[in-house]
């Protein structure tokens, strides 16, 4: 059942459950150990990883398990207002919460007293591109052989006065902004036994919206992931020519 609102027809067209159009590729950077880029509409993400590798300095190291680290930023032009490079609070925030939501699925207890490294850059941003980072960087991971229990996708749905919808742009974003107990809920998923690796919600919603918002998120991700497989297995087909 949808929740009646006012948000009646989708700015693109798209109906409110529909993922913009996607598009994934792993193998992007021959030199490094894994990487992948995930589009969905205007934005755009990438990421690579370096590791398991020993990790310095030895006082950090972890003698039971590798560790895995995030690092998110948006490159400079990836907006239309210039953003200052380097590290910033939500640069800071998504990579943290990008690492929580991968570590789930991780499992670097093979690797003792190493670090997997996962660098997610932002070439090109039209809003959820934490949820965009995270499915590359899921791609990745696995293009780099580092074992996991399972997938994982991600995607925002988002209340719009009261209509939920499903991977709002940047003008969806901002509208929602201006409307009254609006909220954006970045949800990742796990592939096999659909757990909740990371919600995050900033905002007022009731129970049953919310029921609708996981069930909603649920079928975007079945279809994000068939995008990342249908991408594992081209790279592996090229592999093998
Ligand atoms: O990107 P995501 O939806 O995960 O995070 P957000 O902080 O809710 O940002 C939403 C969108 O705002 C981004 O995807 C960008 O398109 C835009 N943005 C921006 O124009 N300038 C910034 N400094 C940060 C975000």
């Amino acid at each position: 059942m949808m929740v009646e609102g006012l948000y009646t027809k989708r700015e693109d067209g798209r109906k409110f459950d529909e993922v913009r159009p996607m598009k994934a590729k792993v193998g992007i950077v021959p030199s490094a150990d894994g990487s992948a880029s995930f589009e969905t509409g205007k934005t755009k993400a990438i990421a690579v990883v370096r590791g398991p590798r020993t990790l310095h300095p030895q006082h950090m190291q972890n003698a039971q398990t590798g560790i895995l680290r995030v690092s998110y930023g948006m490159m400079p032009f990836s907006v239309e207002d210039r953003i200052r490079p380097g590290p910033n609070r939500r640069s800071e925030e998504i990579s943290k919460v990008t690492e929580w939501a991968l570590s789930s699925v991780v499992d670097l207890s093979g690797f003792p007293n190493t670090v997997v490294d996962v660098f997610v850059q932002i070439p090109q941003a039209d809003a959820g591109t934490r949820v965009a980072g995270i499915n590359a960087a899921a791609l990745a991971l696995a293009h780099a052989g580092i074992p996991m229990k399972e997938m994982v996708s991600a995607i925002g749905v988002g209340k719009i006065d009261k209509t939920l919808v499903v991977d709002l742009n940047k003008y969806e974003d901002s509208i929602f902004h201006d409307g009254e107990g609006s909220t954006d809920i970045p949800v990742v998923m796990t592939s096999r036994t659909k757990e909740i690796a990371l919600l995050q919600l900033d905002g007022k919603i009731s129970v049953d919206e919310f029921k609708e918002t996981i069930e909603m998120a649920k079928k975007a991700c079945d279809d994000i992931l068939k995008v990342q497989m249908d991408a594992l297995k081209n790279v592996s087909e090229e592999s093998n020519e």
